[in-house]
């Protein structure tokens, strides 16, 4: 039987580079993200490496309180779906204070709320299922504080924090849904970087920034092995190690280094 991944944001940067190799592994693909050009392009993309490839998009903005209930109901009626990737997500840079309060009221309805309500929604239909895997995508900026990207990494910390706790909870209670947390470091080649704002941001150049594509390879390695945690990139995995063992200040002024135009 043909298996469907539901991929939040599945039109650009690290969800179309999964979508390429779900669809190379012969997936459907369900696709909500917020522009319907772009799915078209996306879809096009795709099929055009993939000529048999099943992709279905819906357009709507995530912000909206009413949009994972939107989105579960369509899912539903194309046949539910056996892994779920909340990929949906944006940055807006600069220090808090001076941003627009309506971008950050944004950030944290797609980035946690719809991300929340999307799992909710899904789990008890994946449990009743027998089987199903939900990725949510986090960032490496969910470990430390981060000025300039204080309420992104915030919302990166929640989708971390709640998304091991849950498949803790999951994994306990023998439920046959399994969460996995993916924490990519900054990636130099999607379009997340301009739509921040972020150009000329240090992290984009440092020796730990990333590609979608080893994102994409990390994550379905991670899904092939059943893994709970993610963290992409062979070079954020060795910056980690002397993360672990740096004391706090150290930490905190190399993620202020980091967050900083050069
Ligand atoms: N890029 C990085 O450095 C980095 C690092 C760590 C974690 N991440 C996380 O990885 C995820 C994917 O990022 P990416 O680099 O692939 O970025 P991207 O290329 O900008 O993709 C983001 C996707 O989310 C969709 N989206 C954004 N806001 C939405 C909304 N309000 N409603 C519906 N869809 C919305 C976009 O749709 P449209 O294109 O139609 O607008 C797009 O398909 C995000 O959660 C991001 O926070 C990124």
């Amino acid at each position: 039987m043909t298996r469907i991944a539901l991929i939040t944001g599945g039109s650009s940067g690290i969800g179309l580079a999964l979508s390429r190799r779900l669809a190379a592994r012969g997936w459907r693909l369900l696709w909500v993200s917020l522009k319907q050009d772009e799915i078209d392009a996306a879809r096009e993309d795709v099929l055009a490496a993939h000529p048999g490839a099943a992709i279905d998009g819906l357009a709507l903005d995530l912000a909206a309180p009413d949009a994972p209930q939107r989105v579960f109901e369509w899912a539903e009626g194309q046949g539910g779906c056996d892994l779920l990737i909340n990929n949906a997500g944006f940055g807006v840079y600069g220090p808090s204070a001076s941003l627009a309060l309506a971008a950050e009221q944004a950030m944290i309805a797609v980035n946690i709320a719809a991300l929340h309500a999307l799992t909710r929604l899904f789990l008890p239909a994946m449990a009743a299922r027998g089987a199903g895997t939900i990725v949510n995508i986090a960032s490496n900026s969910a470990f430390v504080p981060a000025p300039d990207l204080a309420v992104y990494a915030a919302t990166k910390a929640f989708v971390k924090h709640y998304s091991e706790a849950l498949s803790a909870e999951l994994e306990e209670a023998g439920s046959p849904v399994r969460v996995m947390t993916v924490c990519p470091s900054a990636i130099s080649d999607t379009p997340f970087l301009k739509r921040a704002g972020m150009e000329g941001v240090r992290t984009f150049k440092s020796f730990t920034a990333t590609t979608a594509e080893e994102v994409a390879s990390d994550i379905l390695d991670g899904l092939d092995k059943k893994r709970r945690f993610v963290l992409t990139g062979a070079a954020m995995r060795r910056a980690m190690w002397l993360m672990k063992l740096a004391p706090a200040p150290v930490l905190r002024w190399m993620t202020r280094r980091e967050t900083k135009r050069v």
